[in-house]
C-alpha cells in the first residue's frame, strides 16, 4: 500500500500522551465562590447545579472543599445584606466579601482573588454610578469617571482584607490605572491585577445574574461591555489595560471567544485568562440532564480547548469536578 503519511500512527494509547500538545491541570483553575450576607445556610443555585451561595460563616468550609480537589485558587463574589445607588457595601470594611476574605486568608492556604465590580451591590444592578434619569432614558448609562474612585476603593478594601489578587470586571475605562494607583498608595504594590480586559455583553451570563442577584433593573450593559461582533476592539481594550498596568489579561466568556484568546496570546507575553462563564456551565448541565452528552467529558474538552486556544488559566464552575477527574486519572 503506497501510504507514506498515516497520522493514525501517533494515536495509539502508548504514544498519545507523548505527543499531546496541551495539558490541563488543577493548578490552572480558579473556582468562583458566592458568599451571601443574607443567609446563614447554603442556598443551592438552581441554574448552576452543584453550586450554592454560602454564608460568611460557611465560606472557609466551602474553600476547603475546593482545595481538596487540588484547585488552589478561588474567586469570591458577594451578595450584600443591602444595596444602594452607589454600591457602598462593595467597599465597606465589614462588607460580605471583605469578611469572607479575612476568614479565608487567615484559615486556608487558598490563593484568593476578588471580583471588583459594583453590580451586585447597586440597587439598579449596573456596574457603576448611573446618570440621573437612566431608568427612563435608555441612552443614559453608567458615569464612567465618577465610578473609578469607587472601584479603586473596592479593590483596596479587598486587598486590606487579604485578597491576593483583584479582578476588575466593570469595563469602566481607566479602571486598571485607577486601581493600580490606589493599591500602590495603600501599600499593596505586590497585589496583581487580573483585568477583565475583553468582557463582552453576553447572553451567557444569565445564570450568574440569578446566582449573584446582579441583573440590571433597567436597560442592559451594552454601553460598557463589548459588542460580540468585535475582535480588533478587544486588542485595543487589552492594549490600554497593559499600559495601565494589568498583570493578567482576561477574556470573557471563553468558548464563544476563543479567537480573541488566541489573538491576545499571540500579541502579548502576559498571562492570559479566560472565564468559562455561568451559561457555558449551565448549558452542558442542561444537555447532560437530558442524556444528550457526557458531562465530565464535555467539561474536560471545553477546558482543554480553552487552554489550546492560548489561555494559561481558566475561571470555571467546573474547576472542582474537572480537577477531581484529573487526579483520579493520574492515580491510574
Ligand atoms: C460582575 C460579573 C459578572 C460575571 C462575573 N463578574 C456579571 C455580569 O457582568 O453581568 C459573570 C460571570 C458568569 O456569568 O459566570 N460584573
Amino acid at each position: 500500500m503506497d501510504r507514506t503519511h498515516r497520522p493514525r500512527r501517533l494515536r495509539t494509547d502508548g504514544i498519545r500522551p507523548l505527543v499531546s500538545e496541551t495539558s490541563l491541570s488543577a493548578s490552572d483553575l480558579i473556582a468562583p465562590v458566592f458568599v451571601d450576607a443574607t443567609t446563614d445556610e447554603r442556598v443551592p443555585i438552581g441554574s448552576m447545579p452543584g453550586h450554592s451561595r454560602v454564608p460568611v460563616s460557611g465560606v472557609v468550609e466551602r474553600v476547603e472543599e475546593v482545595l481538596e480537589t487540588g484547585v488552589q485558587a478561588v474567586m469570591l463574589f458577594g451578595i450584600p445584606e443591602e444595596k444602594d445607588e452607589v454600591g457602598s457595601r462593595a467597599y465597606a470594611e465589614d462588607g460580605v466579601v471583605q469578611r469572607a476574605m479575612r476568614a479565608v486568608s487567615a484559615e486556608t492556604d487558598a490563593y484568593v482573588v476578588g471580583d471588583v465590580c459594583l453590580c451586585e451591590y447597586t440597587s439598579h444592578g449596573h456596574c457603576g454610578i448611573v446618570e440621573d434619569h437612566a431608568a427612563e432614558d435608555p441612552t443614559l448609562t453608567v458615569k464612567n469617571d465618577e465610578t473609578l474612585d469607587l472601584l479603586a476603593r473596592t479593590a483596596v478594601s479587598q486587598a486590606d482584607a487579604g485578597a491576593d489578587m483583584v479582578a476588575p470586571s466593570s469595563m469602566t475605562d481607566g479602571m486598571v490605572g485607577a486601581i493600580r494607583e490606589a493599591l500602590d498608595e495603600a501599600g499593596h504594590d505586590a497585589v496583581p491585577i487580573m483585568s477583565y480586559a475583553a468582557k463582552y455583553e453576553s447572553s451567557f451570563y444569565g445564570p450568574f445574574r440569578d446566582a449573584a442577584d446582579g441583573a440590571p433593573a433597567f436597560g442592559d450593559r451594552r454601553h460598557y461591555q463589548m459588542d460580540p461582533a468585535n475582535a480588533r476592539e478587544a486588542m485595543r481594550e487589552v492594549e490600554l489595560d497593559v499600559e495601565e498596568g494589568a498583570d493578567v489579561l482576561m477574556v470573557k466568556p471563553a468558548l464563544p471567544y476563543l479567537d480573541v484568546v488566541r489573538d491576545i496570546r499571540e500579541a502579548y507575553d502576559h498571562p492570559v485568562a479566560a472565564y468559562n462563564v455561568s451559561g457555558e456551565y449551565a448549558m452542558l448541565h442542561a444537555a447532560a440532564e437530558k442524556g444528550w452528552l457526557d458531562l465530565d467529558a464535555a467539561a474536560h474538552e471545553s477546558l482543554l480547548s480553552i487552554k489550546r486556544a492560548g489561555a494559561d488559566l481558566i475561571l470555571t464552575y467546573f474547576a472542582e469536578s474537572v480537577a477531581a477527574t484529573l487526579s483520579a486519572d493520574s492515580q491510574t
